[in-house]
């Protein structure tokens, strides 16, 4: 059965998983990294090759100060303490989003995280910070022109080859699989150029609860799917 190269999962409803037992949202958000750490384990014994896991958005920063400085303070943690493991395990982490803007402690330790993973090739692990698809796009039509602005880029060379060389994502096959936990149906902003022919799943299960069996459930729906990518 197909397996597919990309998962890419918008982990939504943390925040409902604290408050159904009358814990604080961090509480729901701790429980969220737990899940990212086995389902990033079970992605690899899968055989899928990039994971992508939309971490916090540009729009997350609208959430009150202390919830975005708790994220700011798990993710942090989370770099410290797992990245010896995913370094054993073969994973590679690669950031898409523009996380420079982040705490400079924390940008450093990322980049630390990058470097020392960077030899693997097991399982690529996208974390998607500070991301936001419509910002993406935007600077990629800066980019593209400024160039022709400059007398260095012709439009009617413009295609989709280049415009995807110019993505975040530039290195990285596109998801063949979108999964969104939680009962909402939405792309919040994320991947909208990349998901151009992503199978899309829409699970109930909020994002604390999603483990190893539920994405091995996915990876079996996303199996049982005709793709025909505009053909017949
Ligand atoms: C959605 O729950 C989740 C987020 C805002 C992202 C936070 C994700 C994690 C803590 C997992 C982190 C993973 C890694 C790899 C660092 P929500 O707060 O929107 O839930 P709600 O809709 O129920 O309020």
């Amino acid at each position: 059965m197909a397996v597919p190269r990309h998962v890419a999962i918008i982990m939504d409803g943390n925040g409902r998983w604290a408050k159904k037992r009358m814990l604080p949202r961090i509480a729901g958000h701790r429980k969220g990294i737990e899940a990212a750490r086995n389902v990033t384990r079970a992605a690899g014994d899968l055989g899928i090759e990039v994971l992508t896991l939309y971490a916090f958005s540009t729009e997350n920063w609208r959430r009150p100060a202390e919830e975005v400085n708790d994220l700011m303070g798990l993710l942090r943690h989370f770099i410290q303490t797992d990245i010896e493991e995913l370094a054993q395990n073969g994973v590679r982490l690669r950031i898409i989003g523009n996380y420079k803007a982040l705490a400079p402690d924390l940008v450093a330790l990322i980049d630390g995280a990058i470097e020392r993973t960077a030899q693997n090739s097991r399982t690529t692990l996208v974390i998607a910070l500070n991301y936001g698809s419509q910002a993406e796009l935007v600077s990629v039509m800066r980019d593209v022109a400024q160039r022709a602005r400059d007398g260095n880029l012709d439009p009617a060379t413009i295609d989709e080859a280049m415009i995807d060389n110019l993505l975040d994502t530039h290195d990285l096959p596109p998801p063949d699989l979108l999964i969104r936990t939680s009962g909402e149906q939405r792309l919040s902003n994320f991947m909208l150029w990349q998901l151009a022919y992503a199978e899309l799943l829409f699970v109930d299960t909020l994002w604390p609860d999603f483990g190893v069996q539920s994405l091995a459930d996915a990876v079996a729906d996303y199996g049982a799917r005709e793709r025909r990518f505009g053909g017949l």
